[in-house]
């Protein structure tokens, strides 16, 4: 019988400690540069996963800050892993509220910006045991004092005003890095919020092959270790010019439909000068419609602005109203069909869960033959 030790196996500890320091940072910006342009030139060596909560439908933040990229990606023939992380739902709230009607509120979201199941593996966590039962050994290869360290952790146990740390809440990262490794998946677009997380990943797969892994042979460890990818993400408020979220009633969402738009687009707030400019320093709101348009149209911010020139917020809104509302016209169209087929919905769901389970099943086997738990 082998002595145990309290110290980790190797100083990644710190590594994750330092997971939002500057010089952590830098790595992973630069190595996400680099496979931004690996991306480019050699899709196929990639694998994507990335998720969801299923909290709520999809607005025009989650779209242009990620599914657009998402799609672009699928387009180019990565490999794509999309997760609906159901059981995250229960991290910071005390009930499921509408969970299934937001699973597929989701993936009707998914399905009509383009995410196209014949090249994407679109799954919930609760249908895939495998992915779930990686947690166990991972679990034994952390701290608590690293979990307790987590910045999103800290963040997220903060939002919820008070209510008790659950023992889920303190290891969602660890369940996060299961995501990811079921399906040894190489590249993971995330926003910064999410560094930490990838680097728990990265600590996670590294100790599984100094403790558990092939011994002797470093050369073919059972785990990657991913790197995120970190894209240029507009800096798109809400209509009332702060923080876009769903609670704060400042959000347009893909499934409205044109009028409720319109609406959304009156209400928002702009500023006393009728000369519309793009300044986002000094007119944030102003700014906000203005990158709006930009970003439904393709079109340059500078340049719309002038055009509508003493136009005023009445002429900025009604040019806002269109552009969103044309560019998310197919969309919404495609929407709407699906909504109306939900045994379409659940056949393209069990596909998808399907063809994860099969991944899964694969790599907890490579997991119980590193851990010599092969009885047979
Ligand atoms: N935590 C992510 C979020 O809140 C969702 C998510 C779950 C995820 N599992 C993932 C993202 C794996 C990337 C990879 O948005």
């Amino acid at each position: 019988m082998t002595t145990t030790s309290d110290a980790p196996p190797d100083d990644s500890s710190d590594a994750l400690a330092d997971s939002t320091s500057d010089a952590s940072l830098a790595r992973s910006i630069a190595r996400s540069a680099q496979i931004g342009k690996d991306l480019e030139t050699d899709p196929g060596q990639f694998r994507m996963l990335t998720g969801d909560r299923p909290t709520g439908h999809l607005h025009l933040g989650h779209y242009f800050g990620s599914l657009r990229n998402r799609v672009a990606l699928q387009d180019k023939g990565v490999e794509t892993f999309v997760l609906i992380a159901d059981y995250q739902v229960i991290t910071d709230r005390d009930g499921v509220d509408h969970m299934r009607e937001r699973v597929f509120s989701l993936l009707a979201d998914y399905l009509a910006l383009g995410l196209d199941p014949a090249r994407t593996t679109i799954f919930t966590h609760s249908q895939i045991p495998a992915l779930n039962q990686l947690m166990l050994p991972f679990l034994s290869l952390v701290t608590d004092s690293e979990l307790r360290r987590n910045p999103t952790v800290k963040a997220e146990q903060e939002a919820t005003g008070g209510r008790p740390m659950s023992g889920l809440m303190l290891t969602y990262p660890v369940h996060q890095a299961a995501d990811i490794l079921f399906c040894k998946a190489n590249v993971v677009p995330v926003g910064k919020d999410q560094l930490p997380h990838l680097e728990q990943t990265r600590v996670v797969a590294r100790r599984f092959d100094e403790r558990y892994g092939r011994a002797g042979d470093r050369s073919a460890p059972v785990f990657p270790q991913p790197d995120a990818l970190l894209s240029e993400v507009p800096n798109l408020l809400g209509t009332d010019g702060t923080k876009m979220s769903k609670s704060k009633g400042n959000v347009i969402e893909l499934r409205m439909s044109a009028d409720e738009t319109a609406r959304a687009i009156k209400k928002a707030v702009t500023d006393s000068d009728r000369h519309i400019t793009y300044d986002p320093a000094s007119r944030p709101e102003v700014a906000n419609l203005v990158l709006l348009a930009s970003l439904t149209t393709g079109r340059d911010p500078h340049t719309i602005a002038e055009e509508i020139g003493d136009g005023g917020s009445g002429g900025l809104k009604k040019l806002v109203t269109e552009a969103v509302n044309e560019h998310l016209a197919p969309v919404r169209a495609r929407r709407g069909e699906l909504e109306a087929d939900p045994a379409h919905l659940r056949a393209v769901l069990a596909e998808g869960n399907g063809r994860a389970d099969a991944v899964a099943q694969a790599t907890i086997a490579e997991v119980r033959e590193a851990m010599q738990m092969v009885y047979a």
